[in-house]
């Protein structure tokens, strides 16, 4: 496994950062993860572009600019065998020989470290059957639209729903749908695909982009509104989506049936729709 740190290609395992990293004292950091299907990165320019927004979000100058990015996002790929995998990107606000909170006393370099890795496969299983879902308040902070590592929440979060045979939480502010702790929830009732709208609550998904972009071409009856819990609860379908989930039906919600159980005909429609799209 070749990773990319500061300007050099070495071995993952022998890629370290000092311990006064503001990225590992503070979380003070954004992160990308992009996904490749066949040596390819899928929808590159958009995760770039996101990265851009985060980075100004936090107030750190960009370190390579979009060239640079996807120069590196290839080299890597390319260096890592050209399959499917998932590139990660992720920039800290340097290593200064003091701890301080305040960002103004990193003054030297950012930090900038990319690694590959397989993308967890997608079992048979889990797609005829779907996953179960936990609903919890969103914990988080108030910039979730910035793509940090500050994830203790996010972590958190996925280990309760882990420890209640849940593949993910699906998080509450405000007594409405956010997303899930890593990923976007998009519900169906009847024929209407909805998902909650972009707001500094939720990461501008580049799946959710992309299937809010496959299903108005299909022509489906899309809204990007508020979904209350009681809604969700009702649903006829529940999907999460992510990078590196693409797009995976949620069949139980809090320990019971979401419609009747089964992975509903929309997501089978859209997911064709998606791989299509990732393999093209
Ligand atoms: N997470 N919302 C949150 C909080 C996420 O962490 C993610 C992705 C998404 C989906 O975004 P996208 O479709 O652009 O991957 C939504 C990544 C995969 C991760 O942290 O590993």
């Amino acid at each position: 496994d070749t990773a990319y740190l500061n300007g050099r290609f070495l071995p993952l395992q022998e890629a370290q950062v000092p311990v006064l990293d503001r990225g590992f004292l503070f979380g003070d950091a954004v992160y990308e993860v992009i996904p490749v299907y066949d040596g390819r990165a899928y929808a590159l320019a958009d995760h770039i572009q996101r990265l851009g927004s985060s980075l100004r979000g936090i107030g750190l100058t960009d370190p390579l600019g979009p060239d640079g990015w996807t120069a590196l996002v290839t080299d890597l790929i390319a260096r890592n065998g050209n399959g499917d995998m998932a590139v990660y990107l992720q920039i800290t606000r340097g290593a200064p020989p003091r701890r301080d909170h305040r960002p103004a006393s990193a003054t030297g370099p950012a930090t900038v470290v990319g690694f590959c890795q397989t993308r967890p496969p997608v079992a048979a299983s889990l797609l005829e059957q779907g996953v179960a879902a936990v609903v919890r308040d969103d914990t988080r902070w108030a910039h979730c639209d910035i793509k940090s590592t500050a994830l203790l929440a996010n972590v958190l979060l996925a280990g309760d729903a882990q420890a209640n045979d849940a593949n993910e939480a699906i998080l509450v502010r405000d007594g409405r749908v956010t997303e899930g702790a890593s990923s976007n929830v998009f519900a169906v009732s009847g024929s209407t695909l909805i998902t909650p709208p972009l707001e500094a609550a939720i990461l501008p998904g580049i799946t959710r982009a992309r299937v809010l972009a496959l299903a108005r071409r299909a022509a489906v009856t899309v809204a990007e509104r508020p979904i209350p819990v009681a809604e969700l609860h009702a649903a006829d379908e529940i999907w999460l989506t992510s990078s590196t989930r693409e797009i995976f039906p949620v069949t139980r919600l809090d320990g019971t049936p979401v419609g009747p159980g089964r992975p509903g005909p929309l997501w089978t429609r859209m997911r064709a729709l998606l791989q299509a799209d990732t393999h093209d």
